[in-house]
């Protein structure tokens, strides 16, 4: 299931706003067929509520509401579906969907969709057991998955050790807690799983940076972010399925922020991640044809959708910062004291008094050896050779 493209009519202060999404089904996709679109714009311009209002669409009965959102393709089991009013192609199959719910037959593997929203905090209430049920629109907040996040990793680790073929227990253990920190190689991170406690009913144990063993309660913040949004995901095992995440960066170091979508494109196959987000290290690694900038149109003053159809002349995060957030990628001083220099450089000014306490100026900011000084200096060694 993924969607194609969306009109929102009428949400919050979205109206009549349309955005196209990339699918499993183009060349943006990864190998496992999850591929990644990214929703970018200031404060306030409505990503979290595009996030909103597809969810609400799919989360509230079919027929007990004036719908909000068209969708205007939509793609089920497979089978591509031009949206047809008449029909009402999308509430045939919300319909169907509750119907299987109701006789017990959805599997937690079918398609589905599932809404992260962004969370700054996390109480860990250990579950007594993991209940885990299909549902069609599934929201991962505090009440629901969160707190079953230290269940789901013992559930995984001794799940692993019943079929793994080791004869040694203590090798065997080892190994499948291994193979679940590998889900989490690519971020380097300095706590990782390392027991499960033989005295507290093996409750996972994690090993921090000064070789303490810790609890999912004591992780720092971004690891708790990281660990528990992401063992959240896992336990839904989506496939085919839209996985919307509101600002998957808090609490997260750039470095990590820059690995984190690697780490949700991982989990299952042929998932639509739609992600909002202000961090330049996310929207950095995605292509661009997978990036939306939401912005106000000064002529209507309405916010439209802005589809990237050309490259940016840079994916460092310095020109993502300029050139699609339109942010400032340095300190304007430092901006201005470069323009300044550089003038006196351009007119072989360098020595006179005032180009030196510029240039005095700027190395109380970088050092010499900064990009562009070496620039300054080619440039005088240039007209001196
Ligand atoms: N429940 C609500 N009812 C009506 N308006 C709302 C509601 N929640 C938010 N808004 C308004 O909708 C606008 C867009 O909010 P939204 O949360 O979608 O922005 P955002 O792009 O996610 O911003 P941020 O980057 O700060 O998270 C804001 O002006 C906000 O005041
Ligand atoms: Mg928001």
């Amino acid at each position: 299931m993924y969607i194609q493209s969306v009109d929102i009519k009428k949400c919050r202060i979205l109206e009549n706003v349309v955005l196209r999404f990339q699918t499993p089904n183009d060349i943006t996709a990864q190998t496992n067929g999850n591929v990644i679109n990214i929703i970018a714009g200031v404060n306030g311009c409505g990503k979290t509520s595009v996030l909103r209002a597809i969810y609400e669409e799919f989360n509230t009965p079919w027929n007990t509401r004036e719908s909000i959102i068209e969708f205007d393709a939509f793609s089920l089991n497979g089978q591509f579906l031009k949206h047809d009013k008449k029909l009402n192609v999308f509430g045939q199959f919300w319909h169907r969907q509750r119907q299987s719910i109701d006789k017990g037959e959805a599997k937690l593997s079918d398609e589905k969709l599932i809404f992260l929203p962004s969370q700054q905090s996390f109480d860990f209430q250990p579950q007594a057991q993991l209940e885990l049920k299909y549902v069609f629109a599934q929201e991962v907040n505090k009440r629901t998955l969160l707190g079953n996040a230290e269940f789901y990793i013992k559930e995984y680790v001794l799940g692993l050790e019943r079929k793994s073929d080791i004869a040694d227990p203590k090798a065997r253990t080892r190994a499948a807690i291994n193979e679940f920190n590998s889900h989490f190689l690519d971020a380097d991170l300095l706590t990782q799983l390392d027991d499960l406690s033989a005295e507290q009913f093996n409750r996972p144990l994690f090993k921090n940076v000064a070789g303490e063993r810790v609890t999912i309660d004591q992780l720092s913040d971004g690891e708790k972010q990281l660990y528990a949004r992401v063992i959240a995901l896992m336990m839904l095992q989506p496939q085919d399925s839209i996985i919307l995440i509101d600002e998957p960066e808090i609490a997260l170091h750039p470095a990590w922020q820059q690995k984190i979508m690697s780490i949700y494109a991982n989990i299952g196959q042929n998932n639509q991640f739609i992600i909002a987000t202000h961090s330049p290290q996310i929207i950095a690694s995605v292509p661009y044809q997978n990036l939306i900038l939401l912005r106000k149109n000064p002529e209507t003053r309405q916010i439209e959708a802005v589809h990237c159809d050309q490259p940016p002349t840079g994916v460092d995060v310095n020109s993502i910062l300029s050139e699609v957030m339109g942010a400032e990628a340095q300190p304007k001083k430092l901006t201005d004291l470069y323009r300044q220099y550089r003038e006196f450089v351009e007119n072989k000014e360098e020595h006179s008094p005032q180009a030196l306490q510029i240039k005095s100026e700027l190395l109380k900011l970088e050092s010499p050896e900064s990009a562009f000084m070496q620039e300054m200096q080619f440039l005088i060694d240039l007209r001196e050779d």
